[in-house]
């Protein structure tokens, strides 16, 4: 690597490279992999990222289900929704988009996602599983997406300390856990942190995914700190002819002085938790493709229990 930053674009080319590979083979035996998403409300972000879910499935030839609900749905409609995917055969992973409204439970919603197609790794199950590092069928996409970079670029956690700004189910907390099992000697920051720079300034590896447009700067880092920008931010920038940029937690331009290695935004995580999440989506039918296709009365074959 002659530059400073970890291209999150390249590591996902290299992941697509092997699902393609991966859903040839499922095609030859006439297995097409499908992702339902689950879109409660009218949240633009939500949108924008489901968009961009369904256009990597296109590319793949993945197929993708959208169900779509008004943001006053009862939650017994969104469960009824699950239960049928569930028994749905052609339905290998299901995704809730998150937030949900308020008045949902979420908790209760993701746990009636049957496990063997939780590809977020939100149910409770997998998520446990993760926490005592004990095979969950899934981990979350985001922080599966970060770690796979470091590996990609051989760095290792061992002994590092790791640095998380943000706890949140879908990135901080998991890649908490993540990070300590890989060794690594962890400290978790939030907003009720005090002293946080004291803490970041201690970072070998800062994980930064709290939503706040350039919240790290340069004073928050020590030199040779590398840094795994998670936040996807628009900034009002009139020289754009959209009117906004996207930018970071982190002020890039800011901290680039110090830093040994850093993700831009954009171009950094983003692309590997679309990359993750379609790894996930064929990873249950690969693994268990002996007792998935069972030939069917015509001579075809056909996914039998998931
Ligand atoms: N909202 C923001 N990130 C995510 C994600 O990774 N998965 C889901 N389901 N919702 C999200």
């Amino acid at each position: 690597m002659d530059s400073k930053l970890l291209s999150g674009k390249i590591v996902a080319q290299s992941v697509y490279r092997n699902i393609k590979k991966q859903i040839k083979n499922l095609n030859e035996k006439n297995i097409t992999p499908g992702l339902a998403v689950i879109l409660v409300g009218k949240r633009s972000d939500s949108e924008l990222y489901v968009r961009i879910k369904q256009k990597k499935c296109k590319e793949l030839f993945i197929n993708s289900f959208l169900y779509k609900f008004e943001n006053n749905v009862e939650e017994e409609e969104i469960i009824k929704q699950i239960e049928l995917l569930n028994n749905d055969q052609n339905v290998h992973g299901i995704l809730i988009q998150l937030p949900l409204p308020n008045h949902l439970d979420e908790y209760n919603i993701l746990n009636k996602v049957a496990i063997e197609k939780d590809v977020d790794g939100f149910h409770s199950l997998n998520f446990g599983n993760l926490a005592i590092n004990s095979n969950p069928l899934y981990v979350p996409c985001t922080p599966e997406g970060c770690l796979e970079m470091l590996n990609y670029y051989n760095i290792d956690l061992e002994g590092k300390h790791v640095v998380l700004v943000g706890c949140s189910k879908v990135v901080g907390l998991p890649a908490a856990l993540m990070s300590l099992h890989k060794e690594a000697t962890v400290s978790i920051c939030h907003i009720k942190t005090q002293n946080i720079k004291n803490i970041t300034r201690m970072a070998d590896i800062l994980i930064v995914a709290c939503g706040v447009p350039h919240l790290v700067k340069n004073d928050w880092v020590k030199d040779g700190v590398i840094i795994i920008d998670v936040g996807i931010n628009r900034m009002d920038d009139l020289t754009k002819k959209r009117g906004y940029r996207l930018v970071g937690d982190v002020d890039f331009d800011d901290v680039y002085d110090k830093v040994k290695y850093i993700t831009p935004v954009p171009g950094g995580v983003g692309p590997m938790t679309v990359a993750m999440l379609m790894k996930h989506c064929i990873q249950y039918i690969v693994e268990n493709i002996e007792e998935q296709c069972v030939q069917n009365l015509n001579g075809g074959n056909y996914i039998e229990s998931i």
